[in-house]
């Protein structure tokens, strides 16, 4: 299949995402900007639009898709129960990058909701996708727009990395501007449940709707036999191609770990990263140092992990070691998404 590359201008937005609708309304598949990564989007109302996204993807059948809405009214037709923390949460943060788990309509198949009776639902707030969804009028199923494994992509050479020759069209928006995905709250429990933390935190939204609890998956890894609220917790995530290694502790004995290993590591003719901070990259000795963002700025580093994470694939190393943020606010998304590309692999020192 011929995917056909579009950089949207000031100019030709209007243009372009009438196209990209005709695209969509047809049983197509469009990939777009949003305020967090990459979506890759097809008609969440055609099980077979969402059967090609699964395989575009890659992605099991059991993992769930977000459908994305422009306007309010749309809601109705897709989740039902629609509470007074629901309403308050949108009010709150929509559009914008909080994903709500409702009880399901009658006309979302189950192909988009990977057979389950809830659907997630968001209002992105990027001008690209929003203008996309105001013309096509529908909404529309779109997961991260990378191989399903690989880190998120949040540049349109992500998605064309990923997803070239597997899909009608990508349109080119530049880089996203948050970098990690949506908050995800489940509202179909008495107490509302953080599925995955993104950067509206748990405490914005208990601001907003009071005690909200966390799924255990957010920060631990989950059994085999455990199935999680949010399917998709439970696969090896954001994952860089070569083994991952958190290190957590005092940045000077961060730093002297990394370099102990390092030399070891190398004398084995093993190639090793290191994922640092502007803070801290002229302080290691290994093949590859890449600053993740500054250490006083958490936007800073979730704006750019899943790029430096595809970097160290570039670069072909055999491991990587990490410094670890603090896990509170906007750093329980990038933690959440580090220990996922680790799969858990945390060395305390
Ligand atoms: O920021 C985002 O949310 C991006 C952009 C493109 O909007 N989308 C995104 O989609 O991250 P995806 O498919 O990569 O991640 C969706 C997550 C998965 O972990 C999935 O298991 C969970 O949402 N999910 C979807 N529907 C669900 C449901 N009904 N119940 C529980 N979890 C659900
Ligand atoms: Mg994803």
């Amino acid at each position: 299949m011929q995917t056909e590359i579009i950089k949207v201008t000031d100019k030709n937005c209007s243009d372009t995402v009438k196209r990209a609708a005709d695209v969509l309304r047809l049983g197509g598949l469009v990939a777009f900007p949003t305020e967090t990564v990459y979506g890759l989007g097809g008609n969440g109302l055609d099980a077979q639009a969402s059967g090609k996204i699964y395989a575009a993807k890659g992605r099991p059948s059991d993992n769930p898709l977000i459908l994305h809405i422009a306007e309010r009214e749309q809601l109705c037709d897709i989740a039902q129960g629609i509470d007074a923390r629901a309403e308050a949460l949108m009010d709150a943060f929509w559009p914008g990058p909080l994903t709500l788990i409702l009880k399901k309509a009658p006309k979302v198949p189950y192909e988009t909701t990977g057979g389950l009776d809830t659907v997630a639902v968001r209002m992105p707030s990027h001008p690209v996708a929003a203008a996309l969804l105001r013309a096509v009028k529908l909404p529309i199923a779109a997961p991260s727009a990378n191989t399903s494994g690989r880190p998120s992509p949040t540049a349109a050479e992500h998605v064309i990395e990923d997803m070239s020759g597997r899909i009608d069209m990508i349109l080119d928006g530049g880089s996203v501007g948050i970098g990690v995905e949506s908050t995800i709250i489940d509202l179909t429990e008495e107490i509302p449940m953080l599925l995955r933390p993104g950067f509206i935190t748990l405490d914005m939204a208990e601001h907003v709707i009071g005690r909200v609890d966390v799924d255990k998956a957010v920060t631990r890894q989950v059994s085999a036999d455990v199935r999680p609220k949010a399917p998709g917790m439970k696969y090896r995530h954001y994952a860089p191609k070569a083994a991952m290694e958190i290190v957590d502790g005092d940045i000077c004995k961060v730093v002297d770990y990394v370099n102990t290993q390092a030399e070891a590591l190398k004398r084995e003719n093993k190639k090793v990263g290191v994922l640092a901070t502007d803070e801290t990259k002229g302080m290691y000795n290994a093949d590859t140092v890449l600053s993740v963002g500054s250490r006083e700025s958490i936007e800073s580093v979730a704006h750019n992990l899943f790029g430096v994470l595809r970097a160290f694939d570039a670069c072909k190393v055999d491991c990587i070691f990490s410094e670890s943020f603090p896990d509170e606010g906007e750093g329980s998304a990038v933690m959440n998404r580090l220990r996922k590309a680790a799969g858990h692999n945390i060395k305390r020192v």
